[in-house]
C-alpha cells in the first residue's frame, strides 16, 4: 500500500507509543546490533538506539524512510522488503512493531528474519492477533457489499497456536507468545475513525469518488458508534499478538 508518512506521523503516533512496551524484551546495550523491521518514521528506532546499540531501520515505504531520515539524521535507514532481507547472521535482535500483519507470505518472512539473525539472536515482535479490528473490517466489508463489491482482508491476524507452529516449523524457538485485547484510542476526536480508515484502507477507498468515500465513512461512523465511540474519542478494537523467538542454530 501507499503510505502517507506525514499523516501517519501526525495522527497515528499511538502506534509507536504502544510499541514502547515491547522494548523491555530487547537488549539495547552498546555491543548489540538491532534491526527495526518496519521502522515507519523512526520513533522506535531512536528508542532502540538510545543505549548505544547499533541500530538499522528498514521500511518498505520510501516516504516513511525519507521521514525517518529527516527525524533521525544520525541513524541508518533503508528501504527494503522484510521478506527478502539482504543480511546474513547480522543482528542480535530483530524488532518489529505493528508490521507483520501486512506481510502475506509469513513463511518467507520468518525465513528472511532467521537468516538475518545471528545464532542466538532473537525476533521480538508484536502485531495484530486474531480478531484484530474485527468490528472495523465488518463495517467496511458491509459498505463494500452494499456497493456490489467483496472486501478481501489483506491482513494476517493469527492466533498464538498458529503463529507458534509457524515459528517452530521454520526453526525458531519460541520463548514468549501471547495475545491480548488492546483497545486503542484514536487521536483527533470525532475525526479519529475516518482518519484511521483513510490511512489504512487507502487502496479500497481509492476506487470511489470523493462523495462516495464520504458516504462510506459516514455510514461506518454510524454503524460503529455504539461499539467504538466512548463519548470523547474513537477506540479501535485492536488485539495484539506478542512473540519472542530465538534462532538457536
Ligand atoms: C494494526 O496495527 O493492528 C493495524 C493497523 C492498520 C491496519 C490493520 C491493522
Amino acid at each position: 500500500m501507499q503510505w502517507n508518512a506525514e499523516m501517519y506521523q501526525n495522527k497515528h503516533l499511538f502506534v509507536a507509543k504502544y510499541g514502547e512496551q515491547l522494548l523491555e524484551f530487547v537488549n539495547r546495550e552498546a555491543d548489540q546490533t538491532i534491526l527495526d523491521l518496519g521502522c515507519g518514521t523512526g520513533a522506535l528506532t531512536r528508542e532502540l538506539a538510545a543505549g548505544g546499540a547499533r541500530v538499522i531501520g528498514l521500511d518498505s515505504s520510501e516516504s516513511m524512510v525519507e521521514k525517518a531520515r529527516e527525524n533521525e539524521p544520525e541513524l541508518e535507514f533503508y528501504v527494503g522488503d522484510a521478506a527478502a532481507l539482504p543480511w546474513e547472521d547480522r543482528f542480535d535482535t530483530i524488532f518489529s512493531n505493528a508490521v507483520f500483519h501486512w506481510i502475506p507470505d509469513q513463511r518467507k518472512l520468518i525465513r528472511s528474519v532467521k537468516k538475518a539473525l545471528k545464532k542466538g539472536g532473537a525476533l521480538v515482535c508484536e502485531f495484530g492477533a486474531a480478531g484484530n479490528i474485527q468490528a472495523i473490517q465488518e463495517a467496511f466489508s458491509a459498505e463494500m457489499k452494499a456497493r456490489g463489491m467483496v472486501y478481501h482482508s489483506p491482513f494476517f491476524f493469527p492466533e498464538t497456536g498458529e503463529y507458534r507452529r509457524l515459528l517452530e516449523e521454520e526453526g525458531m524457538s519460541v520463548r514468549r507468545i501471547l495475545e491480548y485485547d488492546r483497545p486503542t484510542p484514536l487521536s483527533d476526536g470525532e475525526k479519529g475513525l475516518r482518519n484511521w480508515v483513510v490511512q489504512f484502507f487507502t487502496e479500497d477507498l481509492g476506487r470511489f469518488s470523493q462523495e462516495e468515500r464520504e458516504r462510506i465513512l459516514r455510514a461506518m461512523e454510524e454503524v460503529l458508534r455504539s461499539r467504538l465511540w466512548n463519548g470523547d474519542e474513537w477506540v479501535a478494537d485492536y488485539r495484539r499478538i506478542q512473540a519472542v523467538a530465538v534462532k538457536e542454530q
